[in-house]
């Protein structure tokens, strides 16, 4: 998605009968931002009615968002948690831990927070660590790379080490999750949206069976294991199934695209790039920065389970919300100067991991590989230039870049090995 400069004659421009934010292109190649600004303005409670007659309402300002997101007494998601599934419903409601309302989903998601959190953290940095010096390693020919590629194979180091999977499936792993979050985008369509969509979730569904029923009766202490042995063994093979899949795409959707768009935001702002180089301790609010600038979940879902008052008017019980989590992000309530890309930026209270029951398994986890991600860029590169035209991803749900061409300086050996940079970052 482009991030541009939201001015006030970009606002004045808008004419929300021609915003449609359902539309997987519009956040490819057009401006949900200055829309979005101009929602929180003048509609914050927004209505779109879709041609074949189902429609959402989608609220913009951060405090409606957290209300909507947090609050599971009046928005449930078991009505389906993304834009996609919009009169579809969900049928993994009360099953995968997403599109489950407590108090089922304490339950589920209990047994999870510890390898998610504690000390099983420690294994996955050295992978982390390692897939990140894989990711940054010059090309063979010392040319122009694209590292929003190279970055969609990053989150398996997290993902992988986390469920255990083996390493030669990563590559496919990756390729149906990509499926899977966007379906829509001519980088991953088969034919069209919903064969993608129907080919992703066969290929992981029978996936997640087939280790399923490997590992029956010697289930390991990672992600899988647990989830198998949860309860008393009480979940049934779907079950497992649904939440493998939410945990791996909620991993290789969204930190490849923090990644890739914090770089570019750096790129498009040499001053905030050299701040950094120069203060390598900034590099804990750069990662905040970054998740508050890329928003990668971009959007989520919720039904009203009542009529609900938030600003702009009512929610009659029943229909559709969309959270944009990426507007929520530029509130200017919230965030002072928001459009301004700021390395330094305090009191950074974005909601990019989401807010309340739903906040993200997967935060800390994805905190680690971003530190891990800006700590080895500042110490093996001398400088990176843009070498092509970035390609956004055609997606209402995640927000990214399909490729961001550079070309890296590597640092010189010396300097990177003994250099300044690696001592106090790994202090
Ligand atoms: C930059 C990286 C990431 C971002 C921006 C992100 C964003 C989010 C957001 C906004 C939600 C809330 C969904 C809702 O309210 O319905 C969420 C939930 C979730 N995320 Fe992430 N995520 C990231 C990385 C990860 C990783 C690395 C994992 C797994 C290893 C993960 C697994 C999950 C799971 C399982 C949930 C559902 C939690 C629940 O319903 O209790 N995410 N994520």
């Amino acid at each position: 998605m482009r991030i541009p400069e939201v001015t006030a004659e970009g606002m004045a421009a808008v004419d929300l009968s021609e915003v449609n934010l359902f539309d997987p292109a519009f956040h490819a190649e057009q401006d949900p931002h200055t829309a979005w600004a101009f929602m929180r303005e003048h509609a914050p409670l927004h209505r779109q009615e879709l041609p074949d007659g189902r429609f959402f309402w989608s609220v913009t300002r951060y405090d409606d968002a957290c209300r909507v997101l947090g609050n599971h007494q009046e928005f449930t998601s078991e009505r389906g948690s993304l834009l996609n599934q919009l009169g579809h419903g969900e049928a993994a409601a009360g099953k995968m831990l997403v599109a489950t309302d407590p108090p089922r989903h304490n339950e589920l998601r209990r047994p999870l927070n510890k390898l998610f959190t504690g000390r099983g953290l420690a294994r996955s940095e050295d992978r982390i660590r390692e897939a990140v010096r894989a990711l940054l390693a010059p090309s063979p020919d010392g040319g122009e790379w694209d590292l929003a590629q190279r970055a969609t194979m990053l989150p398996m180091a997290v993902a992988g080490t986390l469920m255990d999977l083996p390493e030669p499936h990563w590559e496919d792993l990756v390729r149906w999750t990509g499926m899977a979050a966007a379906p829509d985008d001519p980088v991953f369509m088969i034919r069209n949206g919903h064969a993608t969509l129907a080919i992703a979730h066969h290929e992981l569904f029978k996936y997640f069976s087939e280790q399923y029923a490997a590992r029956k009766g010697a289930e390991g202490d990672d992600a899988i294991g647990v989830l198998m042995t949860m309860r008393d063994g009480e979940l049934t093979l779907e079950e497992v199934v649904v939440n493998c899949y939410s945990l791996l795409l909620g991993a290789n959707a969204t930190t490849p695209h923090t990644v890739a768009g914090t770089v570019l935001a750096l790129l498009e702002r040499p001053e905030q790039f050299r701040a950094v180089r120069e203060n390598p301790a900034l590099v804990p609010s750069l990662v905040e920065e970054g998740l508050r600038w890329t928003s990668p979940a971009s959007s989520f879902l919720r039904h009203a389970v009542d009529d609900v008052e938030l600003s702009g008017g009512v929610v009659p019980r029943g229909d559709a919300v969309a959270v944009w989590v990426g507007s929520a992000n530029r509130d200017a309530d919230v965030f002072p100067d928001p459009y301004r890309f700021d390395v330094a930026r305090e009191a950074n209270r974005h909601i990019a991991f989401g807010y309340g029951a739903h906040y993200c398994l997967g935060a800390t986890v994805a905190r680690i590989t971003l530190r891990i991600f800006f700590e080895e860029l500042l110490r093996t590169t001398e400088d990176i230039t843009l070498a092509g035209e970035p390609r956004h991803l055609a997606s209402n749900f995640v927000a990214g870049l399909t490729s961001l061409a550079v070309r890296v300086t590597p640092r010189r050996p010396e300097t990177a090995r003994g250099g300044h940079t690696e001592t106090a970052l790994s202090a």
